[in-house]
């Protein structure tokens, strides 16, 4: 009776064991709507014989900000992040190599490649943007925006009420952009100058208000230093964080 079941037991469990060569995998809604995600799946299945259900909860592996880089869309760099296991190790291993890197540059729905397989350029650009001061930058900042802006808790009661804060302008999603070009966007021209950059406010227009100087190595470390802010909490959006 005991040899029947253990034989019942081995036939059953056959088939499930080749099903098990497959895995889920989480996929952000932006990267399903490229198409990408129908270009790579099959080709990997194809290889390797490991079936990949995209699902949009956690899964065994997920495509996002987390995990080890795998490629890159303008901009952004696409991470893998899994558990560990033969088939997840199968997949990361594949988008690393040298086929995976062609298939992934082969998507070209316009004509143009969409996703690089070079992770690296990414890479560089980001230590670019948050090489500013940050230490330096909270200084300048206070110094220099703190007469209107509140910057932090410490010039709180000495700024104007009505002008933004920076935490709140940390809120914007192109926060960074406004940032690196205030001295463009109003009121600033009026009474900001950027070393090298702005022109010398003309002598018959003398400026109204006490005009403020800053170089462009302030500017990124005023940048840096607003990185480091947490964004103010306006509510329900962004309670979670
Ligand atoms: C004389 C007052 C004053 C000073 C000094 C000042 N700002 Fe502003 N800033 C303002 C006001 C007022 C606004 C809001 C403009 C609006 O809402 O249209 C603003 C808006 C901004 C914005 C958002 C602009 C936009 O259009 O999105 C940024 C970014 C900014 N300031 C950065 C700075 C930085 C950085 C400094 C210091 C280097 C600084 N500001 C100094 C008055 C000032």
């Amino acid at each position: 009776m005991l040899k029947t079941m253990a034989l019942l037991a081995s036939l059953i469990a056959t088939p499930v064991v080749a099903q098990d060569k497959a895995f889920a995998l989480q996929i952000p809604d932006a990267l399903i709507q490229t198409g990408f995600i129908k270009h790579l799946l099959p080709r990997f299945s194809l290889k390797t014989g490991i079936r990949i259900t995209p699902t949009a909860n956690a899964g065994d592996a997920a495509f996002g900000a987390q995990g080890t880089p795998v490629f890159r869309q303008g901009d952004v760099l696409w991470h893998l992040a899994k558990t560990d296991g033969p088939h997840t190790d199968a997949f990361e291993a594949w988008l690393l190599s040298d086929i995976g890197k062609r298939t992934i540059e082969a998507f070209a729905p316009n004509g143009a490649a969409m996703f690089s397989a070079d992770i690296n350029v990414k890479a560089k650009v980001q230590v670019a943007v948050i090489t500013g001061d940050a230490v330096l930058g909270e200084k300048v900042g206070l110094q220099k925006c703190g007469r209107c802006h509140v910057v932090n808790h410490s010039n709180r009661m000495k700024a104007i009420g009505s002008t933004p804060s920076f935490a709140l302008m940390r809120t914007f999603p192109d926060w960074q952009q406004r940032f690196e070009t205030f001295f463009i966007l109003k009121p600033h021209p009026a009474f900001t100058q950027v070393a090298d950059v702005t022109e010398p406010f003309g002598s018959s227009l003398p400026s109204p208000i006490a005009p403020i100087e800053v170089t462009l190595d302030e500017i990124d470390a005023i940048t840096a230093y607003v990185a480091t802010i947490p964004p103010a909490d306006l509510g329900a959006p962004i309670q979670s964080q």
